[in-house]
């Protein structure tokens, strides 16, 4: 949550650092700043709301800021006070002499806060930033450098942080640290650059190095340094990322949730790539551990990852027959969770630095488990926190709603039940091959099934033109599908939805149907799916509008539903993706419909980077 940007360079500082901005504003946008050194001193410039009200004031200014090379800015979701002009970052302390722009926490902070009134230090924000900005501050003035100011303040801190900061008396400079919350540096031709996130600075670099938790860098124009928190000079070596600027602009979209939602094959063609063969063989040997020796699983993640997770469940219950237990993260981390080095704990995170996610590994290495990350994002801190990776390469996902992550994640983990499956003979490989093959063709079936919807998802829309509330239903393995649909149509569209399993419904929540709370029902396939119409159909008796989201042609769903959002027959295995898709897209449409942002829901950032 919040995004930071700094720069060191050439007369282009505002540029890379609004643009930097902007590809962090899923991590919230309550409000934005900038913090630019120049003619002697930092000028502050801030705006609440989206980036775009700070890019309509920079315009205003006529580019008199066109020879600063020097700066840090924020994009800001608030966590210590209303978003406000006086709450942006960046904040300045000693009289302007230092800014500060922080992602994170600092716990302590009223306590710093009181011994700074104590003496006399009187603040302009609710914030937390805002005491390390005069604790900084008063070292700079007693005459240390930005760099120990800095070293010398983090060690009174509390909490998780990422922390970047210009001084008055260092032009071309800026300091930063971290801990806990991310932090990568950008490396330049005669510029340096700092970010939250690599994503930031595609278009201008593809050489990164990642800061490590508890270091403090130095970046210039043409130096970068880093240090250990006790200020030894440490060597880093650079990596480079393969994401091109392209993935993270629009690409002739409105919003990047509907491209996205179309890039859905693409994620799903490279997550699968070289690690399935056209003969229906996993390979993933890539993880490194024994899969031969895991009795257990046990799934950690929040939100859609979370729905992710229960399909993976599916998966390894049936192919591998291994026990699973999927759990929010937010609730293991302090379950005191039980297991041993048999237990594979998977933890599930598109961002690759959800706190709670982050907790809950660590609660799992305590009792000495396995731990396996899934995660889109190469070198973030789950990366560093797991015993092993398997990528999903979904690209950078931006809208604040997952969707083509969801998808990749969901095949890591088949592809990680066949290869479970694979090591414990429990299933004759004849078989297992034939379902190998049939994921093969997830990357085509997702196509098919967007081709097949072409608009029948606006004519949806109309059914929750005067809804009140929604229920999502399905049964065995379209149970995981209908919750994930349940949250993307609640989070951009702030439409009241519930995911059940359309079984339970007659234990509750079927009180809430009436021709005000349409239903959306996930038909599915095999065993459950002449139950799961008679549970639809009950709703039908009770007044509800369904929308229901079954195989094309299929007649028992067209006799009840007022509309059919249809998906081709496909193998069983692929049944989480095609019919996701149907399911973001009405999410997609209804907010469309109500005229809302689905690309920056309220309320919501992408990186939850606090409890
Ligand atoms: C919903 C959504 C969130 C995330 C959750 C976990 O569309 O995106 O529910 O899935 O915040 O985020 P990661 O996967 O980054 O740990």
């Amino acid at each position: 949550m919040c995004g930071i940007v700094g720069y060191a360079g050439k007369e282009r500082c505002v540029e890379v650092l609004m643009k930097g901005l902007g590809h962090l504003e899923y991590r919230g946008y309550d409000s934005a700043g900038l913090a630019l050194q120049r003619d002697g001193r930092i000028e502050r410039i801030t705006e609440v709301g989206q980036l775009e009200n700070l890019t309509r004031t920079l315009a205003g200014r006529n580019g008199d800021l066109s020879l600063v090379r020097t700066g840090v800015g924020h994009t800001r979701w608030a966590t210590h006070g209303r978003p406000s002009e006086e709450n942006a970052h960046p904040h300045l302390g000693g009289d302007g002499r230092v800014a500060v722009v922080h992602n994170g926490i600092i716990e302590n902070f009223s306590e710093l806060k009181e011994e700074l009134e104590g003496r006399g230090v009187s603040f302009r924000s609710e914030t937390d930033t805002e005491v390390m900005a005069h604790l900084i501050a008063e070292r700079v003035e007693a005459g240390e450098s930005l760099r120990l100011a800095l070293v010398g303040v983090l060690q009174r801190l509390e909490g998780s942080f990422a922390v970047a900061a210009v001084s008055v008396d260092e032009p071309g400079k800026v300091v930063a640290a971290r801990r806990q919350s991310p932090l990568v540096i950008g490396l330049g031709e005669g510029e340096n650059f700092l970010a939250s996130a690599v994503q930031a600075l595609l278009g201008e670099t593809n050489e990164f190095i990642l800061v490590e938790n508890g270091e403090i860098v130095e970046i210039a124009d043409s130096s970068v340094e880093v240090f250990t928190s006790s200020g030894e000079p440490v060597e880093r070596e650079s990596f480079e990322v393969e994401w091109d600027a392209e993935a993270v602009e629009l690409g002739g979209y409105d919003d990047y949730m509907l491209k996205e939602i179309h890039e859905q094959p693409a994620a799903l063609g490279s997550t699968l790539l070289g690690r399935i063969d056209t003969g229906g063989v996993v390979d993933l040997s890539e993880v490194g551990l024994d899969l031969s020796e895991i009795d257990r699983v046990v799934v950690v993640a929040c939100g859609t990852a979370y729905h992710a997770g229960l399909l993976g469940k599916h998966a390894i219950e049936k192919l591998a027959r291994l026990p699973v237990e999927v759990v929010i993260a937010s609730e293991y981390r302090y379950a005191d969770p039980i297991g041993d080095s048999r237990t594979l704990v998977v933890a599930i995170s598109q961002s690759g630095e959800t706190t709670d996610t982050l907790a809950a590994v660590q609660a799992a290495r305590s009792f000495g488990a396995r731990v396996l990350a899934v995660t889109n994002t190469k070198g973030s801190l789950i990366t560093r926190e797991a015993d092993a990776v398997l990528l999903t390469r979904a690209g950078p996902e931006i809208c604040v709603a997952s969707t083509k992550a969801f998808v990749a994640q969901v095949a890591v983990l088949e592809l990680l039940a066949l290869a479970l499956a694979g090591s414990r003979g429990v299933i004759p490989d004849r078989e297992l091959r034939e379902i190998g093959r049939g994921l093969r063709l997830a990357p085509e079936k997702v196509e098919e099934t967007l081709e097949l919807l072409g608009n029948r998802v606006e004519e949806a829309v109309e059914v929750f033109e005067d809804a009140r509330c929604s229920l999502f239903l399905g049964r065995g393995i379209s149970y995981p599908v209908a919750l994930e649909g349940a949250l993307k149509l609640k989070e951009i569209s702030y439409l009241p939805s519930e995911g059940y399993p359309a079984g339970e419904m007659k234990h509750g929540p079927i009180a809430l149907v009436d021709e005000h709370c349409p239903v959306v029902a996930v038909i599915g396939e095999g065993l459950v799916r002449e139950k799961t119409l008679s549970n639809v159909e009950e709703t039908v008796a009770r007044g509800a509008s369904v929308i229901a989201v079954a195989r094309d042609g299929d007649k028992g769903a067209e006799r009840i539903a007022r509309l059919v959002l249809p998906v081709p027959e496909a193998p069983e295995i692929l049944a989480p993706f095609v019919c996701s898709v149907p399911l973001q897209l009405l999410a997609y449409h209804v907010a469309k419909d109500r005229g809302l942002d689905v690309d920056k829901p309220r309320n919501l950032a992408k990186s939850v980077t606090v409890e």
